[in-house]
């Protein structure tokens, strides 16, 4: 494995060239929407490995994986799991590799759940459902129901759900610099 310093110079990297990159069908850029839903973390006191999970909940979106089936419209599929993978691989704690592969597991639960919800979803966040495997089945529920980060994979979905709002001015993405650091070093 590469030393801290480089890996966490590769992750700052992919997040600086999210910059250009809209977030499929809403009205921010990807680094717009990890910085927004690592700042909500932020701003609800939670711990630096949520706050660096919801940074980095999207980063399967953001790698090149030859393997990855990409849509113009709706990113990689399976980008939870692409995710995770990439940040276990660089060294990241089993935590945020898990929370950071609840999320869309979250939004399969919620939507099973909670019509409401359904309801409130973005367009685009509807259109990506399916390909995600459609609402949870009440067996899958129930094993959710089971799992030892269930709050806390509800709350970051919720950030999730929140860190789309265009012109949002929240911290830079140069804080985490020194939190990467001392996650990858740690
Ligand atoms: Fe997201």
């Amino acid at each position: 494995m590469k030393d801290a310093q480089e890996r966490v110079e590769e992750i700052m990297g992919l997040l600086e060239r999210s910059a250009g990159t809209a977030y499929y069908g809403e009205p921010v850029t990807q680094l717009e929407h990890a910085l927004q839903c690592a700042q909500l973390a932020r701003d609800a006191g939670e711990s630096e490995e949520m706050v660096l999970a919801a940074l980095l909940h999207d980063v399967g979106h953001l790698l090149e994986d030859e393997a990855a089936e990409r849509h113009r419209e709706i990113g990689v599929i399976n980008h939870d799991e692409i995710g995770a993978s990439y940040l276990l691989a660089r060294g990241f704690s089993p935590l945020v590799a898990e929370l950071v592969r609840g999320h869309v597991e979250a939004k399969r639960y919620l939507t099973a759940t909670n019509p409401a919800y359904s309801h409130r979803l973005s367009e685009a966040s509807a259109a990506t459902l399916a390909l995600q495997g459609g609402p949870m089945n009440a067996g899958e529920v129930r094993t959710f129901q089971q799992d030892a980060l269930l709050v806390e994979k509800l709350r970051l979905r919720s950030w999730d759900e929140q860190a789309k709002r265009p012109g949002w001015a929240v911290t830079p993405l140069e804080h985490y610099r020194a939190l990467l650091l001392a996650h990858l070093a740690g």
